[in-house]
């Protein structure tokens, strides 16, 4: 299989395309060049969702933009196959950041409510998701509300991570935990 280059300067080979995905790119409120949507990715509401270029959203991924906040993905960056990520609470991806297949980021629950009232019918509440340039976050993570990824850092598969994780470091677990740091 071709290995594909990692940098946003030869673009001629990044993100090549598997399928036919078509999205109304008209709604989206920004869209950069080159960036593939393949087959079975859904987007919800495109008109707060700022895409860079270069970006790959892989086969049934879910861009779940919502009626308020903003989802900004930065130039160069790989969805993979049947990601989830949800904004309502607004997220922030870098650049060339690697998103596995099956990772999962939230940024909206529902507080706790008294026995009496369904949990889904408590108020929610927000927090935002960030991932900085260049971090990577293995196969099937889960990020919640409120998580930064620093830049460079890389996620283990697998990993639910509950807090913010440093720039350049490596974690892994559930709930995720420092594993060693990223050599120079
Ligand atoms: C987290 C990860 C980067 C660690 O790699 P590493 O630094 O080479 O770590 P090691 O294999 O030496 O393991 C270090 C420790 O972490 C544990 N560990 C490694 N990966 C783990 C994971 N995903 N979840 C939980 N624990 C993990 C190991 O069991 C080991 O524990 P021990 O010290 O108690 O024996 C790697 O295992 C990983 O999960 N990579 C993600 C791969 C991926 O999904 N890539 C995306 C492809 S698109």
């Amino acid at each position: 299989m071709l290995a594909l280059p990692r940098t946003t300067t030869d673009n001629s080979l990044m993100h090549r395309s598997h399928g036919d995905g078509t999205v109304d790119r008209a709604r989206f409120r920004r869209i950069g060049t080159n960036v593939i949507f393949e087959v079975g990715s859904l987007v919800f509401h495109p008109e707060n969702i700022e895409l860079g270029d270069n970006i790959y959203v892989g086969h049934y991924a879910i861009l779940k933009g919502y009626h308020k906040n903003t989802m900004r993905i930065g130039d160069g960056t790989w969805i993979g196959q049947q990601c989830f990520i949800h904004s309502a609470g607004g997220v922030t991806i870098g650049r060339d950041v690697g998103i596995a297949p099956h990772v999962r980021i939230l940024t909206s629950a529902h507080e706790e409510t008294p026995r009496g009232t369904p949990v889904m019918h408590g108020p929610l509440t927000f927090a935002p998701v960030a991932l900085e340039d260049g971090c990577d976050v293995g196969i099937g993570a889960v990020i919640l509300p409120g998580v930064t990824i620093g830049a460079g850092a890389i996620v283990g598969a697998g990993a639910v991570v509950t807090r913010s994780v440093a720039p350049f470091s490596v974690v892994a677990g559930v709930p995720a935990c420092f594993v060693r740091m990223r050599d120079d």
